[in-house]
């Protein structure tokens, strides 16, 4: 078997608009290999959303052929499609997507309530390891907008850490947060990373290209440039 965690194979995305149809993703092939840190970089506009939703199980293509951890993804009903997506994709937002109402605790241990896989004293168990992964263990009763960005932004990496995927999908986790934050948030996403979990992430700042094994940028719907 390939050690491709991943492989896309001509892949088109169009979005109808009207009666006209919009090609926002060009025959695009992408192979991404356990263990690599990948951002997707390009303009406003260029598709990184649109493929990270595709890749995460988030959002259908049109045509082209998608591999999983060796399995063909292209053709999976929408119940096998959010099976994959629980059991091996952690999502992080650029807008944390916390639910306010919720505390801490709660808003952790929403994945496992979808995925209902855990007895109540497993849940308790990954929810405190996880907040302590990420050093907030002291704001478990709190409320999301109690906390700061770069709090929030932990919060939601704790969230996307607790079914234990391998894969992290990561959409400008930077994007609200100012420089110093960010650090911290891509020091956390290295970490993980070195600890063996996939990061494939999007930002616009070129900035955080050390952090990456690999870079793909993306114009007008086309991989312009793929580069380990
Ligand atoms: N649901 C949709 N219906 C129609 N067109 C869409 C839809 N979602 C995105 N698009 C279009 O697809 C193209 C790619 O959008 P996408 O959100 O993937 O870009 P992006 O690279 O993530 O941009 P940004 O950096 O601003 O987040 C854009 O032209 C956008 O207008
Ligand atoms: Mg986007």
């Amino acid at each position: 078997m390939s050690n491709n965690i991943i492989e896309l194979r001509n892949m088109q995305k169009y979005y109808p608009v009207g009666k006209d149809k919009l090609h926002v993703l060009k025959s695009i092939n992408l192979e991404i290999k356990k263990g690599d840190f990948v951002m997707i970089m390009g303009k406003s506009g260029s598709g990184k959303t649109t493929l990270l939703n595709i890749l995460g199980f988030l959002d259908r293509f049109s045509e082209g052929q998608y591999i999983f951890k060796g399995n063909d993804v292209t053709n999976l009903s929408e119940k096998e499609r959010s099976k994959f997506r629980n059991t091996n994709i952690g999502f992080v937002f650029q807008q944390f997507n916390l639910i306010q109402n919720l505390n801490i605790y709660k808003n952790v241990e929403l994945p496992m309530i979808y995925n209902n896989k855990y007895s109540k004293e497993e849940k308790d168990k990954k929810i405190k390891h996880n907040l302590d992964l990420v050093d907030l263990s002291d704001k478990i009763n709190q409320k999301p907008l109690e906390l700061s960005g770069g709090q929030q932004q932990r919060i939601t990496i704790a969230r996307a850490l607790v079914n234990e995927p391998d894969i992290i999908f990561a959409d400008e986790p930077t994007g609200a947060l100012d420089t110093e934050t960010s650090k911290d948030i891509m020091d956390l996403l290295k970490k993980l990373n070195n600890d063996g979990k996939t990061i494939i992430m999007v930002t616009h700042d070129p900035e955080l290209l050390n952090y990456a094994t690999k870079v793909v940028r993306l114009k007008d719907g086309v991989v312009v440039e793929s580069e380990e």
